[in-house]
């Protein structure tokens, strides 16, 4: 998979090298190249931003600079993803979607976002998705875009040692994971579920499923009411 990041904080993904990431670039699963916003802004101040239209608090970043960068990189078979809090819910499901893509393209907003112009103009020939990581605001999409990529390259295909591991994790199912417990059996009073120790498979995946339930009830009500 190829991947393309547009930021004007490129070094915040630095931290790529040292992550599960490192391994899917050093494998060659994964082809991917750090764009600085800045570097396609003109003008001697290399502005990338502009106070918004119709008044308001903060800075618009320029459609003209987006457009310079993101030309050169955004190819009909491309997927063109825009963090932002005002996106669509980033879940599973659109991590196992985005798994399956030849391209994709993250734009970085900072200040109040990029102008809406941009998502518009690439929708033309492109698909695009402006994808939210939660009901909370950060500075900019960098930290969204290191969260998603780290749920959706794992799901590469060839990327996980035993995928089945996959299978079995949280919101797979549309249920959080039952607890996990390793060795040993015994833990400052604590103990070990009996039916851990069973060998009863059936009996095992039982207890597993009532507890996923239960934990999902408890932590997420709202899952079990989709
Ligand atoms: N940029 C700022 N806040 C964000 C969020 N919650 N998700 C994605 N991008 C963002």
């Amino acid at each position: 998979m190829k991947i393309d990041i547009v930021s004007i904080f490129p070094d915040i993904f630095d931290v790529l090298d040292v992550s599960l990431m490192g391994k899917a670039t050093a494998s060659q699963l994964l082809d991917l190249s750090i764009t600085n916003l800045r570097d396609h802004a003109t003008g001697v101040h290399k502005s990338v931003d502009d106070t918004p239209y119709g008044g308001g608090a903060g800075m618009v970043m320029s459609p003209e600079v987006w457009g310079n960068a993101l030309d050169p990189l955004v190819t009909p078979g491309s997927v063109l993803i825009v963090p932002t809090p005002a996106g669509a819910l980033f879940t599973q499901e659109t991590a196992t979607e985005l798994a399956q893509a030849e391209h994709l393209v993250f734009a970085c907003g900072r200040y109040e976002g990029i102008d809406q112009r941009v998502v518009e103009h690439y929708s033309e020939d492109t698909t695009v998705m402006e994808l939210s990581v939660g009901d909370y605001v950060l500075n900019g999409g960098e930290v969204a875009v290191l969260v998603m990529l780290e749920a959706i390259v794992r799901l590469m295909p060839g990327f996980m040692g035993n995928p089945e591991s996959l299978s079995e994790e949280s919101h797979e199912s549309g249920l959080l994971e039952y607890p996990s417990f390793t060795k040993p059996r015994h833990w400052r009073g604590l103990d070990v579920p009996e039916v851990l120790l069973s060998g009863n498979h059936e009996a095992i995946r039982q207890w597993r499923h009532e507890q996923s339930l239960a934990r999902t009830k408890a932590m997420r009500p709202d899952l079990l009411a989709d």
